[in-house]
């Protein structure tokens, strides 16, 4: 299938998709984490070498292959050697669960916008979560006990993705991106603004920027940092690819995925600047330590900031809801650039228009994430995280180097990425970071965080890491088998 019926309406719309692709919960709330536990300011050396080495390589070679192919995963692994599709599947698979998840997050969240207008939380933000939230109950029993307020968020959040991606791009993606980026970058800078102005602010940024030298010689630190990259610019979930398959013909490749990149991480640096003033604030109001405040993902959005919106004052009423519709615009950005990634591989293995693509996925994806919204789970929730993220992706971009290192002639990407531009930035060392650098540093994470994944804490764990290990072995073969059976009726017709 080629995309060129389906075209963006300019490069302003394909940078404020890829950027709100990019710009998401990891940023808000993962990055601000990541950078405290992994050595302050010192972290700054391994980002910047994991934005240069996997960021910015990463994205160009996944620009390169969705202009020159323009067409989804699917096709592009096919047309490379026909089994190369199971690997494709996988991906779509993983992103696809990964939706699942992200859609319940983005559902909390919206809860959370609701109750920032009259601090709905009250005065003990960590049990409300837990127990009002989200009605905690790790255990089986808790698998079938049905927590209705998360399941209607979820339901509305699925919905809305409904109805901005069965529309075509330009209808769709392209009108919600270009009002909800920029805003939430003007959002953002209002939040920080107002952070600065706090007392002790300074004591929170200075804790963010101090450095810890030693660190550095940590290998754990460059795990996380590569680790952060993939995740917040979504690499290996085939985004981009889909992304720029939608691109004119004279496009500046090099260009926008320098932008794309420079944009991802000067927003959750910025951001992590307001989260650490905030923070400071709570620190010396409330007298308790920096390190008992710094949390991460949930802790951080649904617990840590309630409380600190809770000693605010009136500002609160304001900066409150401003914080949580951040995340509802960076959430949904990525959430819609995860299903299109995932319908445009539907599309063109099964023939089915968009409109049927995206209701398929939006009506099983619903049923995924009916799980997380039950009161097993948040524990569910976030042993797919944990997987998804530490074990599958990461395979998934070692397949997708090697398969274009070494399966492919991948001079002819280099052709295309310096094609329209007067900067020929991308050149041998690009080869070899793809074809050596990337695949081994991959595999070295890789390990390492099966390492730490494989906790099998208790027996629900257990239970569901082996059932999501099962389902991304065996489900690409059947959606292989299905898709083969299709083509090849549809052939005889
Ligand atoms: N890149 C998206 C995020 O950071 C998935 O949340």
């Amino acid at each position: 299938m080629s995309n060129e019926s389906n075209q963006w309406n300019s490069n302003f719309s394909f940078l404020m998709a890829m950027i709100g692709s990019a710009v998401g919960l990891g940023n808000i709330w993962r990055y601000p984490y990541v950078l405290y536990s992994n050595g302050g300011g010192s972290f700054m050396i391994p980002y910047i070498v994991a934005i240069v080495l996997l960021g910015l390589s990463g994205v160009l070679l996944e620009y390169a292959i969705g202009f020159k192919f323009k067409t989804s995963l699917l096709e592009i692994y096919g047309k490379i050697k026909t089994k190369f599709r199971v690997i494709a599947w996988f991906t779509v698979l993983i992103v696809f669960l990964i939706l699942s998840y992200y859609v319940c997050v983005v559902g909390w969240d919206l809860i959370y916008l609701i109750l920032s207008f009259f601090k709905g939380w009250g005065a003990d933000p960590n049990n409300y979560f837990v127990n009002s939230v989200l009605q905690n109950n790790p255990t089986a029993g808790g698998l079938v006990q049905f927590v209705p307020g998360v399941f209607f968020s979820c339901l509305v959040v699925w919905f809305f993705i409904w109805f901005i991606s069965h529309r075509n791009i330009n209808k769709g993606i392209s009108k919600f991106s270009n009002v909800a980026v920029p805003l939430l970058f003007i959002l953002v800078v209002v939040i920080v603004g107002f952070s600065l102005t706090l007392p002790g602010a300074s004591l929170g940024y200075t804790t963010m920027f101090t450095p810890e030298w030693g660190a550095l010689l940590n290998t754990d630190i460059w795990l996380a940092a590569f680790g952060q990259i993939i995740f917040s610019l979504s690499i290996g979930m085939a985004i981009a690819i889909t992304y720029s398959s939608y691109l004119g013909k004279g496009t500046n490749l090099t260009k926008n995925a320098g932008i794309v990149v420079a944009s991802n991480s000067g927003f959750e640096v910025f951001n992590a600047i307001g989260v650490f003033s905030i923070l400071g604030f709570m620190a010396v109001s409330t007298g308790v330590g920096f390190e008992n405040l710094i949390t991460e993902g949930t802790g951080l959005a649904f617990i840590a900031f309630p409380q600190v919106f809770n000693v605010m004052g009136g500002a609160a009423y304001i900066i409150g809801p401003v914080f949580f519709f951040c995340i509802l615009i960076a959430g949904l950005t990525s959430a819609i650039a995860l299903m299109e990634s995932v319908s445009a591989s539907l599309i063109t293995e099964f023939g089915f228009s968009r409109k049927r693509a995206v209701t398929i996925i939006c009506v099983i994806g619903f049923c995924v994430t009916a799980i997380f919204t039950t009161g097993a789970g948040s524990t569910v929730l976030g042993i797919f995280d944990k997987i998804l993220n530490n074990f599958a992706l990461i395979l998934a971009i070692i397949f997708e180097c090697v398969i274009f290192a070494w399966f492919y002639n991948i001079d002819k990407l280099i052709d295309v990425l310096n094609q329209n531009t007067s900067i020929r930035i991308v050149g041998k060392w690009w080869k070899y970071v793809i074809k050596f650098i990337l695949p081994i540093v991959l595999l070295v994470l890789w390990v390492s965080s099966l390492v730490s994944t494989l906790s099998f804490d208790d027996e629900l764990s257990l239970v569901i890491e082996l059932l999501l290990f099962a389902v991304l072995l065996i489900v690409p073969f059947l959606l292989n088998h299905f898709a083969k059976r299709k083509s090849s009726k549809a052939a005889e017709q």
